[in-house]
Formats: structure tokens, C-alpha cells, sequence
């Protein structure tokens, strides 16, 4: 039977944030695609915990400690992922995310966003969330003329969402710089895309959606109210299009996309 065209085995994927919600929902995919995957992040207690749950499901993966905002860190990561799982193939950019002091509260003044959270949020997810692993981490990849590069940007990088104005600068920035660097390395090997959630549940905006007795916040309300689908998304619903980012037979002539995934939400204008 001809192997499938979503078939991962022999690839090295990086999954940067692979500590998080998404970015471990992402790692767990490529992995039961045959992958193998180095989680990377701060936290080595939920990168182990999602390289156990990897290999429970018979994946290979492990954990590599690292900063996002730190290239020097980066860069050892990577060395010690060459070392130990062979050249990188694939990379997942997902760290990143929205601050509390970046958050507008209802009726307050935009004037008074501080620059220290705008900078803070386009350093999280334009700086360390894209421009630095695509440094490091595309170097090997251009150097052996294959790789895929997956930015995780956001549905809000194509629409302003009220109250976090930062986060969606950064994102729509990391959406025009996706498109940059696909046009930069598309004849060199190296393929380069973004995947745009509307809204999942995780870590970094739990207290947006949710209260503490697990009921909806007005906000999350809202967000149910205006997804045609009437519901969050689940982190394995990105599993899909990260495997057919990631293999370079699926997606050979995808290059520079931004792949929306947000039950249906940039869809509408109410
Ligand atoms: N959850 C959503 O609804 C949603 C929607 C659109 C986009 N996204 C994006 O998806 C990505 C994953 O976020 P998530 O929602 O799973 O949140 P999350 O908080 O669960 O995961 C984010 C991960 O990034 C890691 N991280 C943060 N700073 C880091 C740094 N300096 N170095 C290394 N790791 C760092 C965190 O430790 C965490 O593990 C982010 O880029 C986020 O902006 C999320």
C-alpha cells in the first residue's frame, strides 16, 4: 500500500511552547504521525508531563529547556536536539500569548496602555514567538534544504479584537512576517506558514473565559455568541492542519499561508 502523504516518520519536529495547551496538543499530533518531537519550553514539569503522554501513546519525544526571548538558549536547545533526535525537519512556533496588563478593561482609556506590556507582548509573540526560532532554528533547516515552518499567529492578527489591541498588532505582525520569510526561502527548501486559532481554552486566557466555578465570563459569552460554530475549539482540532503543514509530500506547494482554524468566527461581521 503506498505510504500515506501525512506520514511524519523519519521527520525531527520542534514544538516551541510545547508546554502549553496548544503547542502540546500540536506536539501530541505530529508524534502520532510519526514524528519525532522535542517539546521545548520553561516549564520541564509539563514538558515532561506531555513527553510521558507522547510516548504512552508510542510516539518518541523529548523535553529540551528553553527561553523563547533568549537566543543564546535557543540555540544550545537546538545543538542538543540535533545531537539527540538528527537534523530539524519541522518547527512549531508556539510560545506566545496575551498579558494581564496588556488587557484593556471594559470602557478604559486606550492612552494609558503602557508601553512596557505593548513591547512585552510584541516581544513574546513577534520577537521570541517567531523571529527568533525562525533564526535558529531555520539555519539547520536551510543548510539541509528541507523544513516547515509553522507560526502560530491568531484569528485576532486579522481582526482587531476589541481590548487587546496589542496582542493583535503582534499577531497580524507575525502573519506579514510568515509571509516574508516564505517568499525569502521558498526556492531554498524551506517552507513557511501560519496557523490562526480562533479561540481554544488554554493557560494565558482561562480567566478571560471562564470564572472560577467554570461558568462562561461576559467575555466568553460574547465569544460563544459571535462563533457560527457556538462553541471554544479544542487544542486536537489544530491536528490537522499541523500534520498537513508539517509534511512536505501533503503541503509540498503551500507556501506563505495563513490557515485559519476558528469554528467559523472570521466569518462573520456581528
Ligand atoms: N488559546 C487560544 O485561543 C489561542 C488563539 C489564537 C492563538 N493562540 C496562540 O497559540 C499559542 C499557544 O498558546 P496557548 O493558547 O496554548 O497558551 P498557553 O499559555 O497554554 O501556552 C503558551 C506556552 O508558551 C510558553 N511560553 C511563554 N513564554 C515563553 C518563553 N519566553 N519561552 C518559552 N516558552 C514560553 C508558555 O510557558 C506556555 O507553555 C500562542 O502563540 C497563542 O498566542 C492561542
Amino acid at each position: 500500500m503506498a505510504q500515506s502523504i501525512f506520514d511524519l516518520t523519519g521527520e525531527t519536529a520542534v514544538v516551541l511552547g510545547g508546554t502549553g495547551v496548544l503547542g502540546g496538543g500540536m506536539a501530541s499530533a505530529l508524534a502520532s504521525a510519526g514524528a519525532a518531537v522535542a517539546i521545548v519550553g520553561r516549564n520541564a514539569e509539563r514538558g515532561m508531563e506531555r513527553v510521558r503522554m507522547i510516548e504512552a501513546a508510542g510516539g518518541r519525544a523529548i523535553f529540551q529547556a528553553a527561553d523563547a526571548l533568549d537566543v543564546n538558549s535557543l540555540s544550545e536547545a537546538r545543538d542538543a536536539i540535533v545531537r539527540e533526535l538528527g537534523s530539524v525537519t519541522v518547527l512549531i512556533a508556539a510560545a506566545g500569548g496575551n498579558r494581564p496588563d496588556a488587557t484593556l478593561p471594559p470602557g478604559s482609556d486606550f492612552c494609558r496602555l503602557s508601553r512596557e506590556a505593548w513591547n512585552g507582548v510584541f516581544d513574546l509573540n513577534l520577537v521570541g514567538g517567531s523571529l527568533l526560532p525562525a533564526q535558529v532554528f531555520g539555519e539547520t533547516m536551510l543548510a539541509q534544504k528541507k523544513g516547515s515552518i509553522i507560526n502560530i499567529a491568531s484569528m485576532a492578527g486579522m481582526i482587531p479584537l476589541s481590548r487587546v489591541v496589542a496582542y493583535s498588532a503582534a499577531k497580524a505582525a507575525v502573519i506579514n512576517f510568515t509571509k516574508f520569510l516564505a517568499r525569502e526561502w521558498a526556492t531554498r527548501g524551506v517552507r513557511v506558514n501560519a496557523i490562526s486559532p480562533g479561540f481554544f481554552p488554554a493557560e494565558q486566557n482561562k480567566a478571560l473565559l471562564f470564572r472560577d466555578d467554570g461558568s462562561y465570563t461576559e467575555r466568553g459569552a460574547q465569544i460563544i455568541s459571535h462563533t457560527p460554530m457556538a462553541r471554544f475549539g479544542e487544542a486536537q482540532e489544530l491536528a490537522g492542519a499541523v500534520i498537513w503543514l508539517a509534511s512536505s509530500r501533503a503541503s509540498s506547494f503551500v507556501t506563505g499561508q495563513n490557515i485559519v482554524v476558528d469554528g467559523g468566527f472570521s466569518s462573520t461581521t456581528i
